[in-house]
């Protein structure tokens, strides 16, 4: 039997995790943050101190811990770390990890495993390309970097963060730079991806528009 598979890609700050949660609610399906795991990875290679460019150290880390996730958690060798993976340090840091081959690998058997057994949204850079590729539909979610980076802070200021604009624009600019131009599952968006440019939409409009594709309502 084949489920539901619904592919949410694009670059950090298009909205994509925040939509995916709302849509996994409204239709009861599991979602995956596939960012988060690349999360969990960098924080826990950069606890134990590793050279991230280093390919032995990284499948060394990814060989010791064990990775659990839920909807809404992420967890280490069953420590909670759904906190600690959203900090600036792993965000500057994730997609040098990121470009790992045998990180990638690793990641992408959970996440297919994920996806076999029942109905899924999963968000993260390479879903519609290269995790689901025959996924029942797919959506590429861009955004103005400015716009991307004013979310970002909201929700780094929620967590007690503050961060300029600027340094969060550069972050942003440099991250989609090192994910769009990596060799293996670069940021693209699939040829059968439907472009939503999020720029000057609410969560819940966006939210919608993907649930109206869904339902047939939109074409
Ligand atoms: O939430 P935000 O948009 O900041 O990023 P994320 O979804 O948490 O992903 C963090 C990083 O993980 C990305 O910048 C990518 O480097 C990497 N990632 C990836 O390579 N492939 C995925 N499927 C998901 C994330």
């Amino acid at each position: 039997m084949a489920y539901l598979q619904i592919a949410i890609d694009g670059p950090a700050g298009s909205g994509k995790s925040t939509v995916a949660k709302e849509i996994s609610k409204q239709l009861g399906i599991t979602y995956l943050d596939t960012g988060a795991m690349y999360r969990a990875v960098t924080l826990e290679a950069l606890n134990h101190s590793v050279d991230l460019q280093n390919p032995d150290a990284l499948k060394k880390i990814v060989d010791q811990m064990t990775l659990n996730m839920t909807i809404t958690k992420i967890f280490v060798n069953n420590v909670d770390v759904s906190e600690a993976i959203r900090t600036p340090e792993v965000s500057r840091n994730v997609s040098v990890v990121a470009m790992d081959a045998y990180v990638r690998a690793e990641m992408v058997k959970i996440q297919q495993k994920i996806a076999l057994g029942q109905a899924v949204i999963m968000d993260g850079r390479d879903i519609g390309t290269t995790v689901l590729p025959n996924a029942t539909y797919k959506f590429f979610l861009i955004a103005d970097p400015i716009e991307r980076a004013k979310r970002r802070r909201l929700e780094l200021q929620a967590k007690g963060f503050e961060a300029s604009l600027d340094d969060l624009v550069k972050e942003i600019i440099k991250r989609d730079e090192l994910d769009s131009n990596r060799e293996i599952s670069p940021l693209k968006k699939a040829d059968d991806a439907i472009e939503i440019d999020t720029t000057s939409h609410t969560i819940d409009e966006v939210a919608t528009m993907i649930l109206d594709y869904v339902k047939g309502l939109r074409k």
